[in-house]
């Protein structure tokens, strides 16, 4: 039998012989880790394989089936320490580091725990802790962006906040299992300078972790993995479900969202705080009796939240959705209370074809307002919403020519860049002689709205012209 036991105490032990080693503060010193291997010899035995275990701490042993997993323990140990030595060394920079732990006992492929490493550029008494995000609530923008998670460390006011996110295939019983499971790696990334045995306190936002219920998970071809989940929330302090489409490739961000009563998605209301944006805007139109208002061109039909929305809301214009997955619009039809009919229509097709093609055609549609709400597979570009063939000029002449002389056109950005939002605006400002922004306090959904000078706008939007020039 071949046991590998890490020994933290010997790591800590100071060598009085070594005059360098006690010129250093106790934090400032690297203890890389410390093995012992005891080998137990036993009588051999038919058919019986060497034992293997690794016992990471005092408390845990864990049985391998081969030497190349507990080499591998080893050294994933290893790197773990090189990994926290390095960033409580470093200088504090303005982005926050993450480290995704996954689960060795575990089949399942996802990090167990995400946790981010935020740390506040001024002084501060209170020094460190951690903070459980329950689960269902980490798409919230102050858990999910940088500018969240740093908010939610200035107002705990500690020098350094871990946030954890809990990984949506795991299983977690209570927070204080989670703060049991990982105590250790938590001390090992306090900040330089605190006492090796400081408690550190973990917070949440109350005592439950587990706050999401699976409703379904499948594959597309064009979408990749997904769910639908529910996450039940507080609102007004009374409990609200909230069903939500997620793609895994980007799981922070919800691309659907309905609120359920008594079992039943809520037709009258909408969750996503964008397309309220974008119906107030609407609202503003209807009020201005702008005459251009009977037909609208939703690009990126989802769950079909918004589609749903408009429809019950105003019966009688015409609603056309655009997905590009056949897959999104069976699950609108049955998570999400999408129901086509003559005025609320689902069209199969790319959102770039579909209005390209539209307007080189004559006698084509022509809207009275188009809303763009497509998301973007790749994270690398900063952008997740619209895809960047969506952000081209002549994309947008097209969707211009798809309007009607009154009409006008929303586009749901999702931008971190403030270079590349200037470029969209400044490229819209080319087709559009009006184009508005309006930021949403606590998302990072930004709504454009462009139109012609020619529509004869509310107050509020005419107001907003001054602005534009400068
Ligand atoms: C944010 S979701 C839309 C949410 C939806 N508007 C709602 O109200 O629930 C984005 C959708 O755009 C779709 N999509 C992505 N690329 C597309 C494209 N090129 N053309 C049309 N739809 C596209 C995705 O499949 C996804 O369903």
């Amino acid at each position: 039998m071949i046991r590998v036991c890490r020994c933290e105490e010997a790591e800590h032990q100071e060598d009085p012989t070594d005059l360098k080693q006690k010129k250093q503060s106790a934090s400032s010193r690297f203890p890389f880790p410390v093995f012992t291997v005891v080998c137990t010899k036993f009588k051999k035995m038919e058919r019986i394989t060497p034992l293997l275990e690794f016992c990471p701490d005092e408390k845990n042993i864990e049985r391998l089936s081969s030497v190349d997993q507990l080499k591998e323990r080893v050294r994933s140990v290893q790197h773990f320490a090189t990994l926290c030595h390095q960033i409580s060394h470093d200088e504090k920079t303005s982005q926050d580091v993450f480290i995704e732990l996954m689960d060795p006992k575990s089949l399942k492929k996802t990090p167990k725990y995400t946790l981010f490493i935020v740390d506040r550029q001024c002084k501060s008494a209170q020094k460190f802790a951690a903070f459980v995000v329950p689960q269902g609530r980490e798409t919230d923008w102050l858990f999910s962006s940088h500018e969240g998670r740093r908010q939610l460390a200035d107002s705990a006011k500690f020098q350094r906040l871990l946030v954890i996110h809990l990984g949506r295939d795991h299983q977690f019983d209570s927070l204080d299992s989670v703060q049991t499971e990982l105590a250790g790696i938590v001390s090992s990334l306090q900040p330089q300078g605190l006492p090796a045995n400081t408690q550190i306190p973990f917070l949440s936002l109350g005592a439950q972790v587990n706050q999401r219920k699976e409703i379904y998970r499948a594959a597309s071809e064009s979408t990749g993995d997904y769910v639908i989940e529910e996450v039940e929330e507080e609102n007004d302090g009374k409990p609200v479900i909230l069903r939500r489409l997620i793609f895994l490739s980007n799981p922070n961000v919800i691309q659907s969202e309905a609120r359920m009563k008594n079992g039943k998605v809520d037709l009258k209301h909408l969750a996503c705080q964008h397309h309220l944006v974008m119906v107030e805007e609407l609202r503003q139109h209807l009020d201005a009796k702008n005459p251009a208002l009977s037909s609208i061109l939703v690009l990126g039909l989802g769950g079909g939240a918004l589609c749903t929305y408009l429809h019950q809301a105003y019966p009688h214009f015409k609603v056309d959705g655009v997905e590009i997955d056949p897959i999104m619009v069976e699950l609108a039809e049955k998570y999400f209370g999408f129901k086509p009919s003559e005025n609320l229509r689902p069209h199969i097709a790319d959102g770039l074809a579909f209005v390209r093609d539209l307007a080189a055609t004559e006698s084509g549609e022509r809207y009275g307002c188009i809303m763009l709400d497509v998301d973007c597979k790749d994270r690398s570009l900063g952008i997740s919403c619209p895809p960047p063939s969506f952000l081209d000029s002549n994309f947008i002449g097209s969707v211009k020519q798809c309007l009607n002389p009154h009409g006008f056109f929303f586009m749901n950005l999702v931008c971190r860049d403030e270079t590349k939002r200037n470029n969209v605006m400044e490229m819209l400002r080319k087709s559009f002689e009006i184009v508005q922004m309006r930021k949403i306090k606590g998302e990072v959904n930004e709504i454009i709205r462009c139109h012609p000078l020619a529509l004869s706008t509310p107050a509020k939007a005419r107001n907003g012209r001054k602005s534009l020039k400068k």
